[in-house]
């Protein structure tokens, strides 16, 4: 994984930006108003790559501590915008932070990367203060009206399109095998409920192409 993303550093946000349609900055944008509502204290944003949600918190008021397994993706958030947010290299599986450290954790556009779920969202849980909420912004699948555009979209458009801008068109054909491969938004929820997180909600953006999905860790 570290290895793809050494190659994708270079060109990800500007690839990102195309194939999102610009979305992609507006959609951070929402995750991190999310994410600020309670007003947290400190805010883990976890997989951040380029920074760009951390960023988005920042922005709003949050103080930030970024993760990340690839020191590529790192080298690239803290030549860009990331001055005021302390970036780590880690893994998902094994967070360098003792039990209830955050008021809020954000995670974008990663969770399918993760070597799944259950692990990943034990370790959020631990590292996250009773009653601190957990904020992901992912790739889900669309309505159904949607779904045969988007299909062509992501399995024709969205590897040429990563080719044209510098990327491999191999890593952006891994796209749309992901997002079939990730469960449905409802899925997700149940998912959050398993790992033991309350008051778990999601609302779908783009045709139901994004979701945002909010849980909150059991107060005491
Ligand atoms: C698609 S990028 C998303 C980056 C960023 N959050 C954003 O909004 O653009 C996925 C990121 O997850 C990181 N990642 C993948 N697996 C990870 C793991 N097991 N632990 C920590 N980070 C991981 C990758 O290095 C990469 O930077």
């Amino acid at each position: 994984m570290a290895e793809m993303f050494r190659h994708l550093a270079p060109s990800y946000d500007r690839i990102n930006r195309v194939i999102s349609l610009g979305g992609d900055l507006r959609w951070r944008r929402w995750a991190a108003d999310e994410a600020m509502r309670s007003k947290p204290g400190l805010v883990l944003d976890l997989a951040t790559g380029t920074g760009k949600m951390a960023k988005a918190v920042q922005l709003r008021g949050g103080k930030v501590v970024a993760v990340d397994l690839s020191p590529g993706m790192l080298d690239i958030a803290r030549k860009k915008e990331c001055g005021a947010t302390t970036l780590l290299l880690g893994h998902v599986l094994k967070l360098p932070f003792q039990d209830n450290s955050f008021d809020a954790l954000t995670i974008a556009f990663a969770l399918r990367d993760f070597p799944g779920l259950a692990g990943p969202f034990r370790e959020c849980y631990r590292v996250l203060r009773p009653g601190g909420k957990l904020v992901c912004l992912e790739l889900s699948r669309p309505r159904r009206w949607a779904a045969l555009l988007h299909h062509l979209y992501m399995k024709r458009a969205v590897p040429t399109i990563g080719w044209w801008l510098g990327g491999r068109a191999k890593d952006y054909r891994f796209l749309p095998h992901s997002v079939a491969h990730f469960p449905a938004a409802p899925e997700l929820a149940r998912l959050l409920e398993s790992a033991g997180f309350r008051q778990v909600h999601f609302r779908r953006l783009a045709a139901g192409a994004v979701a945002i999905h909010c849980g909150c860790k059991e107060n005491g």
